[in-house]
């Protein structure tokens, strides 16, 4: 791939996200919230939808969900810069309700899209929302922990850190989940060194997830 050509498609696609009248949402939101993180993450997150925060900004999970959530990374040592994070819907839903099957058919598109170009080693599901829009799923209480491999896709299930808000033992959960999730990818990474280091034996030491 030339250097330039997963940003150029990435930014072209956000400028399309940001100009988006597919569904009603895009006449009440202040902001379209289409994602933020680099253009070749390790990791890229699915929640459910901008909250009030998120659309007075622009950007996702910057409210409690996002303090929670950001705690959990950091505890499990993965760095939030280093991570791509966006929703199944880009726009606000009125009163914070769940986005409805038409609105998150409406956006599909540009979802498919972010995740074709970001091509991240694992996508995180974040909640039942995003769980049963990409992969059908009911219930990620009783999922949650697991990798489903989906077209070739590797999916990392886990509660939406809001869930915590409501239900404080779900926190201990997701906790353990970013901890698993972050060991899934530096094994991922050190199945990849290995195959370089049979012609470079120098290693680097291990760093934080997200750190390139
Ligand atoms: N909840 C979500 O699902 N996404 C956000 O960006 C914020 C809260």
């Amino acid at each position: 791939m030339t250097p330039f050509a997963s940003g150029d498609l990435l930014e072209r696609l956000s400028s399309e996200v940001r100009e988006c009248t597919l569904c009603a949402l895009s006449q009440t939101r202040k902001n379209v919230v289409a994602g933020e993180g680099p253009r070749s993450p390790d990791i890229m997150f699915i929640g459910e939808a901008p909250g009030r925060h998120e659309d007075s900004v622009g950007k996702p999970f910057i409210g409690s969900a996002g303090r929670i959530l950001d705690a959990a990374l950091s505890k499990a040592g993965i760095d939030r810069s280093g991570v791509f994070i966006t929703n199944v819907v880009k726009c606000r839903p009125p009163n914070n309700r769940r986005p409805t099957s038409q609105e998150r058919l409406a956006c599909r598109g540009h979802l498919e899209r972010q995740m074709l170009i970001l091509s991240p080693k694992i996508i995180c599901i974040l909640g039942s929302t995003a769980y049963h829009s990409l992969l059908g799923g009911k219930s990620i209480v009783a999922d949650r922990g697991k990798i489903v491999k989906r077209d070739g896709i590797r999916f990392f299930l886990t509660v939406h850190p809001a869930s915590v808000i409501y239900n404080k033992s779900l926190l201990t959960d997701l906790e353990n989940d970013m901890l698993s999730l972050a060991a899934e990818v530096r094994d991922g990474r050190r199945l990849d060194k290995k195959t370089t280091t049979r012609r470079n034996r120098k290693q680097p030491p291990p760093r934080k997830i997200g750190s390139k």
